[in-house]
């Protein structure tokens, strides 16, 4: 590999038994540390791992209600009450049904008035409470992670960017009010992911077999921000489905 570094890939057979592969990691790190900081997606990679989750809870085999989330990105101007913000959609997908204490939940302060004092709070916010114990993330479409759209660097912390073309019609899918989607949005930085103890980048289905390529073999690039999380090394794996992992060597 172009990195040299010692991250893991892991090819499973379907999104099923990615979904349980990530699913079991949550668990594992909520057992040996029950107030753990985590991060997770938003989007369809990991609706499986929600649902396995949230089984866990309901039949008693996990306890998620001492974990803390920190959210990864989020709508400027939207706050987690609106129907169409991130978080919204994240408190129904994963925080409710696996009975995550809502005070332990940390959201992007985006209706601040100085959004980028803001920003530098949230880093601190987190910093306080060690950083991430485990990262687990969605490769986009454009090869962002979190909302680190193609030009974002490796060093990058939590601050407004400018949505591309290409994730604001990504959205359009999710958006249900009848006011435009913001152009902007406050996303967690790519160093502010590296320094996670834990990165688990989950992958699946034939439309991101290109760019999990590009993320995993090509020379890590600013035009795929994903590539970067190479540069995490052994704290990285990638759990990708064979359908995803079509055009790796
Ligand atoms: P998806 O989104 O899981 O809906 O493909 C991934 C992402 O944009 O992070």
């Amino acid at each position: 590999m172009t990195d040299g570094s010692d991250w893991t890939l892991e090819i499973v057979a379907d999104e099923t038994a990615m979904s349980r592969r990530a699913a079991d990691l949550v668990s594992a790190t909520a057992m040996r540390l029950p107030a753990a900081t985590i991060a997770v997606p938003t989007g369809s990679t990991p609706l499986g791992m929600f649902a396995d989750l949230s089984e866990r809870v309901e039949r008693g085999a996990l306890d998620l209600s001492l974990m803390h989330l920190f959210c990864l990105d989020e709508y400027v101007g939207v706050t987690a009450d609106d129907p169409n913000s991130l978080t919204g959609w994240l408190e129904r997908a994963f925080i409710d049904p696996a009975r995550i204490d809502p005070a332990n939940v940390h959201t992007l302060p985006t209706d601040a008035p100085n959004l980028t004092a803001a920003a530098a709070d949230y880093e601190a916010e987190l910093a306080a409470r060690g950083g991430l114990n485990l990262a687990v993330l969605g490769l986009g479409p454009n090869g962002h992670v979190a909302y680190n759209e193609p030009g974002a660097a490796a060093d990058s912390r939590t601050r407004i960017v400018e949505l591309t073309p290409e994730s604001i019609a990504q959205a359009s899918e999710y958006w249900e009010g009848s006011v435009p989607i913001p152009g902007k949005a406050m996303t967690i930085g790519i160093g502010t992911l590296l320094d996670a103890n834990q990165i688990m980048l989950i992958v699946s289905g034939s439309a991101k077999a290109t760019m999990l390529r590009r993320t995993l073999q090509d020379d890590m690039t600013v035009d795929v921000p994903a590539s970067w999380l190479r540069l995490a090394g052994s704290r990285l794996v990638v759990v990708a489905d064979e359908a995803a992992a079509t055009e790796l060597q």
